[in-house]
């Protein structure tokens, strides 16, 4: 593709462009992707009062949470990651079978060891189907000393013409960690998981699969993972909507976010090391698998990313 990467990251946004109107948006705030459409049909929740300061992290789409899942007391809540700029590693490039791939990086400064005293590098490489986005993670420690422990999650934000008619397949049978009381540990007996109130829960040790019901179109979106053993699933309901700045009082039927992660049990990366994570978020009408080669654990840090 024309565009270089100096121009690229003299903005703030990157575009993959698959054709056909399927584009992919991510802005090098948070490395957070604001937009994937699918044939001109956008398929990610971003709430009209979204702030895009360089500050605030963007409420919708899929905020790069790290190293922190939630509260913490060195730093602002789920980690540094979603409101740091990153850096535009690779700009989008066209693939011989006409996917687009653009790889974003992000590196301690002196604002993330202000607050989280580690030398990390952080790889994400995103790949643009006609009906897929890829998404693999790699974090490197390149200390020769110290290990470091991280939570790590991609808040995917799901467009949804009414969250009270999505299921949500693979937790059965799963613990979680319910936020609405307490933190208390249930056990899912549901087949399908609905949301019809304030849901807050972290599920853990999930399968690789998710199926969401009656997204956009009506269509389903299948999430597969690969070294995310727990996932979020948040809805803020009515009163907590109320209570977020940056999100509207009547969004929440339109939005659920199903979050792939390493929440209940921090990654341990020991000096040297290196550990990596994938997610594709596939959209269709029909049964229809995907290929999972492309999500297995593959060298694909040595295939694709230089670490120094
Ligand atoms: C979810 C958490 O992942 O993110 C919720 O489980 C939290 O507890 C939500 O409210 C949104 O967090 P934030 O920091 O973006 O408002």
């Amino acid at each position: 593709m024309a565009t270089t990467a100096a121009a690229m990251a003299a903005t703030s946004v990157v575009v993959l462009d698959r054709g056909n109107n399927t584009t992919c948006t991510i802005n090098l705030h948070g490395a957070t992707v604001v937009s994937w459409r699918v044939n001109n049909q956008e398929q990610l929740f971003v709430s009209k009062l979204a702030s895009f300061d360089g500050k605030k992290a963007i409420r919708g789409g899929i905020p790069f949470v790290f190293p922190q899942f939630g509260a913490w007391s060195f730093g602002p809540q789920h980690g540094f990651a979603r409101i740091t700029r990153w850096h535009l590693e690779r700009p989008p490039d066209r693939l011989h079978n006409g996917d687009v791939e653009a790889i974003f990086s992000l590196m301690d400064n002196d604002f993330t060891r202000s607050i989280w005293n580690y030398q990390f590098r952080i790889t994400y490489r995103l790949i643009l189907r006609e009906k897929e986005l890829h998404f693999h993670i790699g974090v490197y420690n390149p200390s020769k000393e110290l290990s470091f422990t991280f939570n790590m999650l991609l808040h995917t934000y799901l467009k949804v013409p009414d969250v009270r008619r999505c299921q949500i397949t693979g937790l059965q049978g799963c613990h979680f960690i319910d936020k609405t009381r307490e933190n208390a540990l249930y056990q899912e007996g549901r087949e399908v998981v609905t949301v019809n109130e304030w849901t807050d829960r972290i599920y853990q040790h999930t399968p690789q699969e998710h199926v969401i019901t009656n997204v956009v179109s009506g269509r389903k979106m299948r999430l597969h993972k690969y070294n995310f053993p727990d996932t979020v699933i948040w809805n803020p309901w009515i009163d907590r909507s109320r209570e977020m700045s940056d999100f509207g009082d009547d969004e929440f039927p339109n939005m659920l976010c199903v979050e792939a992660g390493n929440v209940t049990s921090p990654v341990i990366l020991l000096p040297g090391t290196a550990f990596e994570a994938s997610q594709i978020l596939q959209q269709f009408k029909c049964p229809y698998t995907i290929d999972p080669s492309s999500c297995r654990k593959k060298n694909y840090l040595t295939n694709f990313l230089q670490y120094d």
